[in-house]
């Protein structure tokens, strides 16, 4: 598969098949991501994979946090604000997402249902935590950005799918519990890996994207 195909392939994948992956392809995966760029070299990207019994326990803890109402509290924190232009798009995902799958948008409880989807990591038999310094800047989250996209699009050429979700982050210290990750790092994002299960409801909206001149200027010849 090619970058340009791997590109066009990839999109967030919400519901996985039970099938294992298996070890050396996920490290194929991590050798291929780890020709990312980054500020000087730095590579300031640290993986945890959590696979079989650790992610399941882990999958319950989640679980049961979500449905006592634990709120959600990520090491790196969430927006607390959208400009205008930002919101509608999301406010456009969402109302898509939901018509996609049939959910009236007053429906909480339904809501609620696909909510919860994220706390079960989608049944994804695979969760690669990506994780980094907590000293250092704003500039390394860039290249923690690159070496996430890097991976899901290696992911894609091995046929298998991805989502990268600040909720499988949701509770960074069960999973700091669970895989001894060390309080100086930051769980930065969590990304579910695995088979894609093509005839699920959950995987049947693919997102749009603005229209290139939407976007770009090219200033000069
Ligand atoms: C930093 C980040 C956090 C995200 N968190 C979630 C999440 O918690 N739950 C979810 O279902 N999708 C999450 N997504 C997936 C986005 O909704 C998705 O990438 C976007 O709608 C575009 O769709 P696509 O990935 O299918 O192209 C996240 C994506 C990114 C980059």
């Amino acid at each position: 598969m090619n970058v340009i195909e791997a590109l066009q392939a990839r999109h967030s994948t919400r519901a996985y098949k039970p099938k294992a992956v298996d070890r050396t392809t996920i490290i194929k995966i991590l050798e291929a991501a780890n020709h990312s760029p980054s500020w000087a070299n730095t590579q300031p990207w640290e993986f945890f994979v959590a696979t079989g019994e650790p992610l399941n326990r882990l999958r319950q803890r989640f679980l049961e946090n979500f449905k006592k109402g634990v709120t959600p509290s990520t090491d790196i924190p969430v927006p607390k604000y959208w400009p205008e232009a930002h919101k509608k798009r999301i406010q456009k995902m969402g109302d898509e997402r939901l018509a996609a799958l049939g959910i009236d948008p007053n429906d909480k409880e339904a809501r609620n249902k696909m909510t919860e989807n994220n706390f079960r990591f989608f049944d994804a038999p695979v969760v690669i935590y990506a994780c980094m310094d907590r000293n250092l800047s704003s500039w390394s989250l860039y290249d923690m950005g690159l070496v996430s996209q890097s991976l899901m699009l290696a992911a894609q050429h091995y046929g298998l799918n991805t989502i990268p979700a600040v909720l499988l982050v949701a509770y960074p210290d069960l999973i700091r519990q669970e895989l001894n990750i060390p309080e100086e790092l930051a769980i930065v994002i969590g990304i579910a890996l695995g088979y894609g299960d093509p005839d699920s409801i959950y995987n049947k909206y693919i997102t749009s994207r603005r229209p290139v001149e939407e976007f770009v200027r090219i200033i000069g010849e």
